[in-house]
């Protein structure tokens, strides 16, 4: 048995017991085969869905890619997957951003492996997002099919917006950036070594800044203009 398969049949066989406890105390010998019976659909559904890859793959719209892989758990809330079209689960999520919605879609969260256990591309997980947040009451854009679904940031914003909150004061003993020497003393450890600190994370710095969406490429423009401003060449 696949693991998928084998993960939704778990989830049916949670919810098929704790439905039998609600009903009336412990699950007897006898109300196994009733519950197997209530399993069924939901396997039947998920061995669909695992199915030979579709010939269309590529190219089909958030809301195919939603009914093919995603009702399972997010139409009811299977496992506290966020429920579609239910504005108080998807708020928060909302809130951070299309961006980190697919980037945890991509890699699994919880109890949602990674794509949602489909074949989706990349371009089709965010449809299928947009699609879905959209009806709890995001504005998310579809990306335009053949572009690149997260257009390049700014890194002078980003900067700005995130990392001089605590570099422009010195909050939690950040370095400031008024502060050459301390800088300066950084360059010379040279950039890349630098970019791995800021990677990793360092005393009081969370990894990345705490822009977990950053990607390194981003990360490595906004510490050289971090560099530039206070004077400091880094190597
Ligand atoms: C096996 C059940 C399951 C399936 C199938 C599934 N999800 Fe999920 N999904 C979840 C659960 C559970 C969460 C909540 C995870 C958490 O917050 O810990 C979740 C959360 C999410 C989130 C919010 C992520 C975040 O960062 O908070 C998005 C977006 C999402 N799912 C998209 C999808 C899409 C798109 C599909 C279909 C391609 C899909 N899911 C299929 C269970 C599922
Ligand atoms: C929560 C506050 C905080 C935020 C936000 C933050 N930093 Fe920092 N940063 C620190 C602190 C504190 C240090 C000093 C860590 C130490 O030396 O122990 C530091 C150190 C650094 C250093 C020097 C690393 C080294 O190797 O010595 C760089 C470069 C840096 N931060 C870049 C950034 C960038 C880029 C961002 C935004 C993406 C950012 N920081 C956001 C607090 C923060």
């Amino acid at each position: 048995m696949s693991k998928k398969i084998s993960l939704v049949l778990s989830l049916a066989g949670l919810w098929a017991v704790s439905s039998a406890l609600a009903m009336g105390g412990k699950p007897k010998a006898g109300d196994e085969e009733a519950i197997n019976a209530r399993i069924q659909p939901v396997a039947k559904v998920r061995l669909g869905a695992a199915g030979p890859a579709s010939s269309n793959r590529g190219n089909r719209s958030g809301e195919e890619i939603y009914r093919t892989f995603c009702t399972a758990c997010h139409a009811a809330g299977a496992a506290g997957a966020p429920r579609s079209g239910n504005k108080a689960d998807w708020a928060p999520r909302i809130g951070v951003g299309l961006e980190v919605l697919t980037k945890t879609s991509i890699a699994g969260k919880g109890a949602m492996p990674p794509r949602g256990g489909s074949d989706a591309t990349d371009e089709e997980l965010v449809r299928a997002i947009v699609y879905m947040a959209n009806k709890a009451g995001a504005n998310f854009k579809e990306p335009v099919a053949g572009a690149k679904p997260t257009s390049e940031k700014n890194p002078e914003e980003v900067a700005k917006a995130a990392c001089f909150k605590c570099h422009e004061t010195g909050e939690q003993g950040a370095p400031k950036l008024s502060d050459r020497a301390a800088w300066t003393q950084r360059a010379s450890k040279g950039l890349d070594a630098v970019i791995t600190t800021v990677i990793r994370g360092h005393g009081k710095m969370p990894a990345r800044g705490g822009l977990a969406d950053l990607t390194d490429d981003e990360l490595k423009k906004v510490i050289a203009l971090m560099f530039k401003e206070v004077g400091a060449e880094a190597k």
